[in-house]
C-alpha cells in the first residue's frame, strides 16, 4: 500500500487543471437528475441558513460538517431574506428520503420529502463546494437536482473484533457513510478474536473476552506472533454515543452478536457456553501462539473454530440476557445474529446436543442450527425486533421471519427471496472490501481480487427473480473484515474508492450509472479523500500486466496497460540491456523475467515484474471439460499453461483457476508428437479458505485426443501431503495430447474448516517437460 507520492502530486495537479477546464458538476452517488445552469452562488459565513423547527436538526448537521471540513458555520434563522440565503425545507410530500436542490446566484433551496431527504440534500451541497479550504467565499454552481435512492438498504459493515477501532474512528467511519448517503452501519461486535461490547451482567465478556495474548504475524497461518496483549471494547455509554451520532445522520446501527459459531471469545470468558467446558481450546500446530495454551483462550489466529455455543438452557439464557442489554442500546429494527461458519463437529460429539436433536425430532446438526436460530428469533420477535443472519441460516430451514444477508455469492439471497424472505446482498464476489483491489498489493491482505470497476458494475438485483420476489432484495452492503487491517488508515485504504463505487450501486438508478462518468472523475474523488484527510488506494492507475495466447501457439504475449493515459510505459526483459517503450504486446518464447514501470511528468511508478517458466505446454492449445468458477476465472483454461507460476498463493488470485465442488479435466494439444519426461500440476491448499488438495490426480497421453493411456496417478492424503502444492509425474513417452485430471475432495469432512460444504480445488499451472 505504498502511496506513490511523486506520482500523486502530479495526478492531483492534473486533477485541479481538469477541474478548472471542465464544468461538469460531479456528485457521487450520481443523483437521479442534475441540470446545470449559468451562474454561481457564493457561500460565505454570512450566508443565512434558514430553517424552521422541523429543519433545525439538519441545519445543525450541515453546520457540523461545514465546521469540520471548512472551519466555519452559518447563522441559523427561521425566516428567509431575499438574498444570500440557504433555505432548508421539509415538504412532508413524496418520499421521505428524496430531496430537491435548487441553487441560483441568489439563493440555494434544499427541500426534503422528510428530514432524511433533507439530510441527503445537505450532503449533496457539501459536494458542490470545492474540496479545499479556501479564503472565505465558496462557489456553488447553479444547478437543479432531483434525487432519491434506488434501494432502501444501503449498508457498510465493519469488523471491530479482529482489530479494534476506537470511538473516534467509528465516528469518522459513520461520517464516510453519511458523505455517501449510506443508511445502515453493520457493527460486527463479537468474534473468536475478541468480544467488544460491554455487557453488565457478564463482565468477563470484556475483561477476559475482550483481550488476546497475541496475534499472528503475516497471512494465516502466520510467520510468527506479535506476543502482545491486544484488545479493547466499547462501554455502554460509548455505544449509546455512537448510536446517537449515527442516528443524527440518519444511519441505523445494526449490532451483530455472533452465534452459534465465531464464539471463542465468549467461551473464553464463560467456558460453560461450550459443549466441552473442560477441554483446552484447540490450537493448530501451525499456529504461532503467545502465552498459555491451557483452558479456553481468545483466538490469536483467523479462520473458523470448532468450539461453538452449546445448545443448552445455560447458553440460551445467557444469549437472552446479552440481547436484553443490546436491545436497550440499539433501537434498530434488525439485530444481526451471525449464523455463519458454525462447524458441527462439537455438536456431533456432544451427548447433550445429540439428545436434543432426538428430543426435538430434528434431522441432524443442521436441523439443530436451525432450531438454535429459530429459538433466538422467537425471543427477538417477542421484543419487537427482527433477525438478520448470514446465508448459512438457510441450512436446515429458515427461521420464519428472518432476513438473509447473502455473502457466499448471491445464491443464498436468491433462494431466500424465492421463499419470500427479505435479503441484503453482500456477495463476497462484489462486496468484500477485504479482498485486494490491486494485483500489485504490497501489504498483507486476505486474498481475492476485487477491483473498483467490478464493484461499480455490481447490480444487487438478480435478473432471475420475478417482480414478486425481487421486492425482497432490500439492497446491498460492503463488508470490511479486519483480520489484516490493524489501523484506521488501512481500513480507509481498503474501502476507498470501492465504497464510493458501491454508493452508486445502491443509490443511483440503474440506467443512470455510468462507469465512464465515474472513472473520468476519479481524481475528483481522490481529491475529496485528500480533503477529508483519508487514505485511499490508487489502484485505478496501476500499471497492469497480463498474459494472453498467441494466434499460432509460438509462445505467450505479455501485455501492459494503465488508465493513466498520459503516462509512458517502459519494459525490459532480463536479456535486454536497455529499457524499451511499450507499444504492443511483447512475445515471450523462453524462460526469464520482464520488468515494467510507468513514466509520468511527476515521476516514475515503482517497477513491477513477471517471471516466466517456459516449458513444452506453455502457450499451447488447452481445453477444460468444465470451466472454473466465475469467482476464480483467471483468463480461462489458458491460465493453466501461460508460463506463469505464482509463489504468492491466493494473493495472485488471477493466476488461479478455482473449481467449487468440481473436478479439473484439462486437455493440452502439444501440436505435434513430442517426447516428454515429466508432467507437473500446481495446486493450492489453503484450508482456512476451504481450498483443499485434489483427492486424486491422473495423467494421460493420447495420439489423437480421444483414446488415452494412463501415464500415472496419485491418491493424495490431505494431512500427509499438506503444504505440497506441486505434484510431479515422471513419464517417458512421445505424445501429442496430454490430459490431466484432478478430482475435487468433494464434501469437506466435518472436522476441517468449511466442514459439510463443497471443497474448492485450485490449479495454477500444468508444466510439461
Ligand atoms: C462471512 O464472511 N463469514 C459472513
Amino acid at each position: 500500500m505504498k502511496i506513490k507520492n511523486v506520482l500523486f502530486a502530479f495526478l492531483l495537479l492534473c486533477a485541479s487543471s481538469i477541474f478548472a477546464q471542465q464544468k461538469e458538476v460531479f456528485v457521487v452517488p450520481q443523483p437521479v437528475s442534475i441540470t446545470e445552469h449559468e451562474g454561481t452562488f457564493i457561500l460565505t459565513n454570512k450566508t443565512l441558513l434558514v430553517a424552521g423547527k422541523t429543519e433545525k436538526h439538519e441545519a445543525e448537521m450541515l453546520n457540523f460538517y461545514l465546521k469540520k471540513l471548512y472551519g466555519f458555520t452559518l447563522p441559523i434563522q427561521a425566516k428567509a431574506g431575499k438574498e444570500n440565503a440557504l433555505i432548508l425545507k421539509v415538504s412532508g410530500k413524496g418520499r421521505k428520503d428524496g430531496y430537491t436542490l435548487q441553487s441560483t446566484e441568489k439563493q440555494i433551496t434544499i427541500t426534503g420529502g422528510g428530514n432524511e431527504g433533507l439530510f441527503y440534500g445537505t450532503q449533496t451541497l457539501l459536494q458542490l463546494l470545492p474540496a479545499e479550504k479556501i479564503s472565505s467565499s465558496y462557489p456553488v454552481p447553479a444547478v437543479s437536482i432531483q434525487d432519491y435512492p434506488r434501494f432502501n438498504y444501503r449498508g457498510m459493515h465493519l469488523d471491530v473484533a479482529r482489530h479494534f477501532f476506537d470511538v473516534d474512528f467509528i465516528k469518522k467511519y459513520i461520517d464516510y457513510l453519511a458523505y455517501h448517503k449510506f443508511n445502515n452501519f453493520h457493527w460486527h461486535l463479537t468474534e473468536d478474536q475478541g468480544w467488544r461490547i460491554e455487557i453488565k451482567k457478564y463482565p468477563l465478556l470484556t475483561s477476559v473476552g475482550g483481550y488476546r495474548n497475541g496475534t499472528i504475524i503475516g497471512n494465516y497461518p502466520g510467520t510468527g506472533n506479535t506476543n502482545q496483549r491486544y484488545g479493547g471494547f466499547y462501554t455502554q455509554e460509548q455505544v449509546k454515543d455512537i448510536v446517537k451520532y449515527a442516528m443524527d445522520r440518519h444511519i441505523n446501527v445494526i449490532p451483530e452478536i455472533e452465534m452459534p459459531g465465531h464464539a471463542s471469545a465468549a467461551i473464553a470468558a464463560y467456558p460453560q457456553l461450550s459443549c466441552f467446558p473442560d477441554e483446552d481450546t484447540y490450537i493448530s500446530p501451525k499456529t504461532p501462539w503467545a502465552g498459555s495454551r491451557k483452558g479456553k483462550q481468545v483466538q490469536q489466529t483467523f479462520g473458523v473454530f470448532d468450539d461453538i455455543f452449546a445448545p443448552t438452557d445455560y447458553t440460551f439464557n445467557f444469549l437472552e440476557n446479552v440481547l436484553d442489554e443490546v436491545l436497550a442500546l440499539f433501537p434498530s429494527k434488525y439485530i444481526h445474529i451471525g449464523g455463519d461458519e458454525a462447524p458441527k463437529s462439537n455438536w456431533k460429539r456432544s451427548e447433550f446436543a445429540q439428545k436434543l436433536i432426538k428430543e426435538k425430532g430434528l434431522k441432524d446438526e443442521h436441523g439443530l442450527q436451525s432450531y438454535f436460530i429459530q429459538r433466538i428469533e422467537k425471543y427477538l420477535n417477542s421484543k419487537g425486533r427482527k433477525i438478520i443472519g448470514w446465508d448459512e441460516i438457510l441450512e436446515g430451514g429458515l427461521a420464519p421471519n428472518a432476513t438473509v444477508m447473502s455473502w457466499q455469492g448471491e445464491k443464498g439471497g436468491i433462494e431466500a427471496a424465492e421463499q419470500n424472505h427479505d435479503v441484503m446482498m453482500t456477495p463476497n464476489t462484489y462486496c468484500y472490501f477485504d479482498h485486494s483491489q490491486t494485483k500489485n498489493e504490497d501489504s498483507v491482505v486476505i486474498g481475492g481480487y476485487l477491483p473498483l470497476d467490478k464493484v461499480y458494475g455490481y447490480d444487487p438485483m438478480p435478473s432471475k427473480l420475478d417482480a414478486a420476489h425481487a421486492k425482497h432484495i432490500l439492497g446491498a452492503q460492503g463488508n470490511v473484515w479486519t483480520e489484516y487491517m490493524q489501523y484506521p488508515s488501512k481500513v480507509e485504504y481498503m474501502i476507498f474508492p470501492r465504497m464510493t463505487a458501491l454508493s452508486e450501486v445502491v443509490w443511483t438508478p440503474k440506467e443512470k450509472k455510468s462507469w465512464d462518468r465515474f472513472s473520468s472523475h476519479i481524481t475528483d474523488i481522490f481529491n475529496r479523500y485528500q480533503f477529508w484527510g483519508s487514505s485511499y488506494s490508487t489502484a485505478y492507475f496501476d500499471l497492469k500486466q497480463s498474459v494472453s495466447p498467441t494466434k499460432d501457439q509460438t509462445g505467450v504475449l505479455y501485455n501492459l496497460e494503465s488508465n493513466f493515459k498520459e503516462a509512458v510505459i517502459h519494459y525490459k526483459k532480463n536479456t535486454d540491456t536497455d529499457w524499451q517503450v511499450y507499444k504492443e504486446p511483447v512475445l515471450i518464447s523462453s524462460s526469464g523475467s520482464i520488468q515494467a514501470y510507468l513514466e509520468t511528468a511527476g515521476g516514475n511508478s515503482s517497477i513491477i515484474s513477471k517471471d516466466f517458466f517456459f516449458n513444452k505446454a506453455t502457450g499451447k492449445k488447452i481445453s477444460l471439460k468444465d470451466e472454473s468458477s466465475k469467482s476464480y476465472p483467471g483468463a480461462g483454461a489458458f491460465t493453466l499453461i501461460n508460463g506463469v507460476i505464482t509463489t504468492n498463493g491466493l494473493k495472485d488470485a488471477s493466476e488461479w483457476l478455482g473449481f467449487g465442488g468440481k473436478d479439473i479435466e484439462a486437455l493440452i494439444d502439444l501440436g505435434k508428437e513430442t517426447p516428454i519426461k515429466k508432467v507437473t500440476l500446481n495446486t493450492l491448499d489453503a484450508n482456512g479458505s476451504w481450498i483443499y488438495l485434489p483427492k486424486t490426480i491422473e495423467v494421460f497421453s493420447s495420439a489423437d485426443g480421444s483414446n488415452f493411456n494412463l501415464l500415472g496417478s496419485k491418491n493424495i492424503d490431505q494431512k500427509k501431503d499438506a503444504d505440497t502444492r506441486k505434484f510431479t509425474f515422471p513419464v517417458d513417452v512421445t505424445t501429442r495430447y496430454v490430459k490431466v485430471k484432478a478430482a475435487n475432495l468433494g464434501k469437506i469432512p466435518d472436522n476441517l474448516p468449511g466442514g459439510g460444504n463443497s471443497a474448492w480445488l485450485f490449479a495454477d499451472e500444468i508444466v510439461i517437460e
